[in-house]
Order: structure tokens, then sequence, then C-alpha cells
């Protein structure tokens, strides 16, 4: 594959996260590029919510995390987390603070690029209003709004202070199907017009498919497959991927190529490729050699039985 042309805005080298001896991210490596949408997909328990913490910092107490964070090509320090890197959690609530009003909370988390205090409070009062809150909701407190617009606020409250990248997890699944295409769009709106790049954790393919340029398929603490979001879910190419779409109902894989079950966490064996066990083209080498990431077409595929796919 070509050089990206310039150094990427993030690069994560062989991240590991471990927990007493269970390894749940086991050596995952991509760069995101600036301002572009990369979006982190694959089912419950791959390691996605640990892969986007381990990034900025924030793993759980006990988790043991090794490799490589370079943000333009240093390490990221703890003085990044809500400057240069911001942070936007599933549940809305839980960064929006219940004792002070909207638009003081964003006046605070502005207060590395405006500093005086009325500066700050314009800043965030025209952060509102970028995300369409304005009105009583800007001087309310968080119970006082509804969820779309916690978010909204929370939204605002992430671009404020001009970050390089935000980092998403599942920001939507608090809100009613109709609301979360609407809060993604103008979040990737939002990060596109401040020229941040994002990295969106999701579960939903088709939010994925409209909003993010790449798409990095997880499964159990590995990377399976990396490329463009038309590739990979146009034109999925690890069987993993494959049986992931064909889940969905919409998607236009034959039924037949369903995975057999979504329930439980997978568990890597010592040897082999993790998903063997659930793969209808495993054979002995699946079983006893693991693959490695490499390029494959347009994409980085780790299977030694990757579906053919045009270019
Ligand atoms: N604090 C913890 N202690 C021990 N194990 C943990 C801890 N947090 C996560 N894990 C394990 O790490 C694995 C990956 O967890 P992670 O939260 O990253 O999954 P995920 O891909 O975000 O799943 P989901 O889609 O359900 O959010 C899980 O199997 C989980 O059991
Ligand atoms: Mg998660």
């Amino acid at each position: 594959m070509p050089l990206p042309p310039s150094e990427p805005l993030l690069a994560v080298e062989g991240l590991r996260v471990s927990f007493t001896g269970a390894e749940a991210v086991r050596g995952v490596s991509f760069d995101i590029q600036p301002g572009e949408v990369l979006a982190l997909v694959g089912e419950s328990g791959a390691g996605k919510s640990l892969t986007a913490r381990a990034l900025l910092g924030l793993t759980p107490h006990g988790a043991a995390v090794s490799g490589r964070v370079l943000l333009r090509g240093a390490p990221v320090t703890a003085a990044d987390l809500g400057r240069r890197l911001a942070w936007i959690p599933q549940d809305a609530m839980a960064s929006l603070s219940p004792v002070h009003r909207v638009d003081t909370q964003l006046a605070f988390a502005a207060r590395s690029s405006a500093r005086r205090r009325r500066e700050a409070l314009a800043v965030a009062r025209q952060a509102l209003a970028q995300v369409g809150l304005t009105g009583e909701a800007v001087s309310a407190y968080p119970h006082a709004l509804s969820g779309g617009m916690r978010q909204r606020a929370v939204i605002a409250m992430a671009l404020v202070d001009g970050p390089e990248l935000v980092v998403a997890d599942e920001p939507t699944t608090a809100l009613d199907p109709e609301r979360r295409d609407q809060i993604l769009a103008l979040l990737r709106e939002r990060c596109a017009a401040a020229g941040a790049a994002l990295l969106l954790v999701s579960h939903d393919l088709e939010s994925v498919r409209r909003h993010a340029d790449r798409v990095a398929v997880m499964y159990a603490g590995r990377i399976v497959e990396l490329g463009s979001a038309e590739a990979v879910l146009g034109r999925p190419s690890a069987p993993y991927t494959r049986g992931l779409l064909a889940s969905l109902p919409t998607a236009g894989l034959p039924h037949r190529s369903r995975l057999p079950s979504f329930e439980g966490v997978p568990q890597p064996s010592a040897a082999g490729c993790a998903f063997a066990p659930r793969c209808p083209r495993a054979d002995a080498r699946c079983r006893g050699e693991d693959p490695g990431p490499r390029a494959y077409g347009d994409r980085l595929v780790a299977c030694h039985h990757p579906w053919e796919v045009a270019a």
C-alpha cells in the first residue's frame, strides 16, 4: 500500500491491554490521518473501548498497557487529554456535571484557548450555537435538557478547546434510533468544520458506512480488517467481517453466511487465529498459525484465507 503523504496525526503501534494475565487487546496497530473519520467496529467484548481508552490513558484500574501511542510523532501525555485529544463517552451525563449550567461547563472546558472568563463564556455560547443549542438551553442545567440536547452539548464541549482528535465511544447508544444518525452526522460535521479527526467506536455498521472514511474491524483483541469504509463494508474480505455484515438484516450477503452466534466473548487460543473456531474457511493452518495483518489488495487483512475482492 502507498505510504500516506503526511505524518499521521495519531500512530498506534502494538497496543496491548491485559488484566491479570488475560489479554483483552492483543497487539493493535493503526494510524489516524489529520481530519479523517476512522471507525472501530466489532462485536461486544472485541476490545474496542479498551483500545479507545488506552489511546487517552483512560484504561481501568488494574489494566496493564504496553505499546506506543504517538500524537504527531511524540508520545501522548496526560496534558493532551481534554486539549489536543477529546473524549466523548457513551453516556452524555457521564461527561456533564449536574451542578453547573451548560454554558459555564463549556466555558471551563474552553479555558486553554480562551483565557479570560468573559471571553470563555462567549466561546462556549458560540460552540453551543454551532450544535443548535440556543436560548434557554444554553444556560440550563443538564437535567433540564433532553437526551439529544445533552449529546449536542457534549459534542460542543468536546470541540470547544480545538482538539486535533475526538475519540467517541458509542456516542449515541443512549438515544432513540432516529436521533442517532442525526447526532452522528452532527458530530462528523462539527469535527470536519473544526479540522479535528474522529475515532468513532460503534456497533452500528449502517451509520459507520455513512459517516466513516476508514473502518477497522476488531475481533478478540485484534484488528482483522482495515481499509476504506467502501472497501471493508462494501466488499468485505476477512470471513469475520463478512459474518458481521451478514448478521445485519439489510446486508446483501447470503443468509447462510450469518455467524452462528454473537453471544459471549471469543476465547483466543494460544496458537492460531482467534476466529478459527467459528470460521467457515478455517483449516489446520488457521488453528495452528496466527495470521498477522498484511496488505491484501486495497486493505489490511489478518487472515490466512481472505475472500478475494476486486481492488
Ligand atoms: N476492567 C476490566 N477488568 C477485566 N477485564 C476487562 C475490563 N474491562 C474490559 N475487560 C475485558 O476486555 C474485553 C474487551 O472489553 P471492551 O470493553 O474493550 O469491549 P468492547 O469491544 O468495547 O465491547 P462493547 O461493544 O460491549 O462495548 C472484554 O472481554 C472484557 O471482559
Ligand atoms: Mg465498548
